[in-house]
């Protein structure tokens, strides 16, 4: 199998490229200036419905290029509609022949999700804004049931955890507690699931917020994810020796920084190398002073890129993904030494600024590093947790979006779907 060399030349292109970035440089403090002056106060899970459903502000698409086209849209009225760049459309997709599983016991949003062998495990996470869950549902892939319900340590976390399994212990680091736009617990806990006995670990240095999370080379590692006021993206990246749902150690050890923080990535360990994918920086964070801690919204930046650890102990960059993708932690499998992942959020619209979800499956080879779009979901969906049975890729929970034509957030949802996964060569 390659090996992605992080080597430095300069060529040509990278000189096209750093121009490239510095344009791009622009446009984003340009957004990033509308955004803040402009009203962000829509409560997190309604934001979509709260919005005024006509466009009032219409800004350059593409100012290079200013174009419009004619669009049929869902209506079957022709209206002039403006191109939108690629990463705010539908990519093209193969269609998928979904099957509607049972639904969980309850709808949850930013929850968590482990696999381990036939059964889901799935964790906390918002019913409503201000109602989240403090237990485990599981669901049974081998007779496609819900049950085994059973109850978290009061202080855990709600939403936003960092969890990864050794295939018995379930690890479970920080995350949000409690509804709304709380800040971040330091608590850390493990799960037998064996006896379903939960133990305390030694807390996080610091409490953080959705951070990527993997168990690597016998050490439970903590990296990106936001600060305690949620928006703020952190760098900081910690491991601690862990053994059969043990601490081997007190305190958690330094690592390095990676790259880029920020909350809601993917995060897998394959072939002794440790990936960190898409996210994005910034996020919903509490009104000042708001005695509940509203969520208000603020600019958020997503991204496509890909970092790897391998034994150099340097990150370096893999090829990025086929387009921003951001709240996936929970929402990717491993399957013949490729990494799926399912739905999430791309970059707001540059229109509307509301949250624009993601609708297809995407493959990444690790055996040629190449990303591939391999089939449209039954709707666009952020959060949602993945799992891998017997040939079918499942997906439950996360929010859907409006509709076929609108990819801004709605529902939360608890459906549980099946497609017999089919993955490129
Ligand atoms: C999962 O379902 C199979 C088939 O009904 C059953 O044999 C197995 O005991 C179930 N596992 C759990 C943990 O409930
Ligand atoms: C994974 O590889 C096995 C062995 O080559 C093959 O039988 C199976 O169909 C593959 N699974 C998928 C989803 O491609």
């Amino acid at each position: 199998m390659g090996r992605p060399s992080a080597g430095k030349h300069t060529s040509p292109a990278r000189v096209v490229l750093a121009i490239f970035m510095l344009i791009l440089g622009f446009a984003l403090v340009a957004d990033f200036l509308w955004a803040s002056s402009s009203k962000f106060t829509s409560s997190y899970l309604n934001v979509a419905t709260n919005w005024s459903p006509h466009t009032s502000v219409i800004l350059p698409i593409n100012p290079q290029k200013g174009e419009t086209v004619e669009v049929k849209n869902e209506k079957k009225d022709v209206v002039p509609k403006r191109v939108l760049p690629a990463t705010f459309q539908d990519l093209p997709a193969p269609e998928l022949k979904w099957e509607k599983m049972a639904a969980a016991p309850v709808p949850r949003l930013d929850g968590a999700a482990i696999q381990i062998k036939n059964l889901l495990y799935v964790f906390a996470g918002y019913g409503t804004i201000d109602f989240v869950h403090s237990h485990v549902d599981i669901y049974n892939f081998t007779d496609n049931t819900w049950g085994g319900r059973f109850d978290m340590p009061k202080e855990m976390a709600h939403s936003h955890l960092g969890m990864v399994t050794d295939g018995r212990y379930i690890y479970v680091v920080t995350g949000q507690y409690g509804p709304q736009c709380r800040g971040p617990t330091a608590r850390t806990f493990v799960l037998d699931t064996e006896t379903k006995k939960w133990q305390d670990m030694p807390p996080l240095p610091v409490p953080r917020y959705a951070p990527a999370t993997q168990l690597w080379r016998g050490r439970l590692h903590v990296m990106g994810g936001s600060g305690e006021n949620r928006h703020t993206p952190a760098l900081e990246h910690w491991s601690l020796a862990v053994k059969d749902g043990k601490p081997l150690e007190k305190e958690w050890r330094n690592e390095i920084p990676i790259p880029r923080g920020g909350p809601h990535r993917a995060c897998v360990v394959v072939d002794d190398r440790l990936l960190v994918i898409g996210g994005q920086e910034g996020d919903f964070m509490a009104k000042p002073g708001s005695p509940i801690f509203k969520c208000s919204r603020r600019n958020e930046v997503v991204y496509d890129d890909v970092y790897m650890l391998d034994d150099e102990m340097k990150w370096k960059n893999l090829p990025p993904m086929p387009k921003p993708d951001s709240h996936i932690e929970f929402a990717w499998v491993l399957v013949n030494n490729s990494i799926v992942i399912v739905g999430g959020t791309t970059e707001k619209h540059p229109t509307t600024k509301k949250m624009v979800l993601v609708g297809e499956i995407f493959q990444f080879n690790l055996d040629t590093l190449k990303w591939s779009v391999i089939g449209k979901l039954p709707y666009r969906v952020k959060t949602t947790l993945a799992g891998y049975w017997d040939g079918w890729l499942y997906f439950t929970s996360g929010q859907r979006d409006k509709g076929p034509a609108d990819p801004a957030p709605k529902k939360v949802i608890g459906e549980m779907w099946r497609t017999k996964l089919k993955l490129n060569p």
